[in-house]
């Protein structure tokens, strides 16, 4: 039988296995501009004083620095490390807003050195160590501090975060923030802007950010009354969800924000409060959707009765989700789509650990060792927290477009793994 292919951007992903070895980290390019150009449509056009910044901790990569920022987004960061990457791929630093329940003195240094656009405090102690390191080196720090709006959204636990009890932000309760604001009105060196929350990640909905808006409104009404501080910008985080199995649903940005600014104008009209910049820090749903990886099978093991376990070539090292949040994925055999599914198999990885299954009982057509396997919406979260557990190296990343494919990372080797190594 003539086999048909997996075509992913207009390119052959058996051939582009072959070509690049797998494991291996496709990114469809065409894809990820098509993301950008609908916020941009829906959401930073349509709305005056908006931006959108991508978070990087999603996929970072020196090419996806460069690619969003072209198409009009700034940079979500959370560390040293990812401030870096984003300044060396030629990022404009007051594009990137710094995030992180405990900056180091040597990040929040670095993040002044660099003039990154925005710091978003998100405790007292990083407070005072920002006010003190920019009056030593004569700067003054735009600031937002990040709040607990004490939403709970419905997403997994490993994901919320916009709850009260949370690592992240700061309380609204007992006059906490009100103290922290106070603080740094006083302060010299620090000009406070505004707010942030995030209250969550792979949302279907806007429930939980419409919530958590009305809180922030309610404290940047109050803030106003008993401060005199008014709200220049309110970042009001990212979460859009995207299609993984069955009936997710791929957020839509005008369903999403539409209902989200119309309660911002028509509260900030009924409170007399100026209507704040909006920024949004999508991750997930701009690079998600856009990646696929593609393994090799190997071993094929069938305990009669139980289960056809298929063994890849890669496993919890390229994508820990699975294993860490149970998350879900669907697949297919890149080099027999014209075949109809007829088996039951489970997909598992090639570590020593139980959990290192990335599919559980999933129809495939009958699968062969040499078959190639593409696992769908794969590009957030996975080489961005990919490790090297059992000492193997992490797969190259390639870039993919309208037929065309180019390395954008190349595979790791073994002298790579130890080159630190004394
Ligand atoms: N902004 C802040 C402050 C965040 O904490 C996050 C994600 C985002 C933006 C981007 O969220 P997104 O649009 O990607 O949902 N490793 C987990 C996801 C952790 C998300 C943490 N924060 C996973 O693999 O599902």
């Amino acid at each position: 039988m003539n086999n048909k292919d997996f075509i992913f951007d207009g390119c052959n992903m058996t051939e582009i296995a072959a070509k690049y070895g797998t494991p291996l980290y496709v990114m469809s390019e065409s894809s990820i501009l098509k993301k950008c150009q609908e916020i941009k449509s829906d959401f930073l056009d349509k709305y005056p004083n908006t931006r959108a910044v991508f978070a990087s901790k999603a996929f970072q990569t020196l090419e996806i620095c460069r690619m969003v920022v072209q198409e009009g987004l700034g940079l979500d960061t959370v560390s040293g490390g990812e401030i870096y990457t984003a300044h060396k791929a030629g990022v404009p630093m007051e594009f990137l807003d710094f995030h992180g329940n405990n900056k180091t003195l040597e990040e929040i240094k670095m993040a002044v050195d660099y003039n990154v656009g925005r710091i978003v405090v998100d405790n007292l102690y990083e407070l005072e160590a920002l006010q003190e390191y920019a009056q030593k080196v004569n700067k003054k720090v735009k600031i937002l501090f990040r709040i607990t709006p004490g939403v709970d959204c419905h997403t997994h636990k490993f994901i919320t975060t916009g709850q009260l009890d949370s690592k992240f932000g700061i309380p609204l309760e007992n006059g906490i923030l009100k103290d922290f604001i106070r603080r740094a009105l006083d302060m010299e060196n620090i000009e406070l802007m505004g707010f942030h929350f995030h209250v969550g990640s792979q949302l279907a909905t806007n429930e939980s950010h419409l919530a958590a808006l009305n809180i922030a409104l309610d404290l940047m009404k109050d803030v106003k009354q008993t401060l005199g501080f008014e709200t220049k910008e309110l970042n009001i985080g990212g979460g859009f969800g995207i299609h993984y199995t069955g009936d997710d649903k791929t957020v839509k940005v005008s369903e999403f924000m539409d209902p989200i600014m119309n309660e911002l104008y028509a509260k900030c009209d009924q409170y007399q409060l100026a209507v704040p910049q909006i920024t949004i820090e999508p991750g997930r749903w701009i690079v998600g959707e856009a990646g696929v990886t593609l393994y090799t099978v190997g071993s094929i093991k069938e305990i009669p009765g139980i289960r056809k376990y298929i063994g890849v070539d890669g496993g919890m090292t390229d994508n820990i989700r699975p294993g860490l949040y149970g998350a879900k994925y669907q697949a297919v055999l890149a080099n027999k789509m014209n075949q109809a599914s007829k088996e039951k198999v489970t997909i598992a990885g090639k570590c020593c650990e139980s959990t290192d299954i990335l599919i559980y009982d999933m129809e495939l057509p009958e699968v062969e060792s040499g078959d190639t396997l593409a696992v769908f919406s794969t590009g957030a979260y996975c080489y961005s927290m990919s490790s090297n557990y059992n000492k193997i190296p992490r797969p190259a990343v390639v870039m993919v477009k309208d037929g065309k494919d180019r390395l954008i990372v190349k595979r790791e080797t073994y002298e790579d793994m130890i080159s630190r190594e004394i």
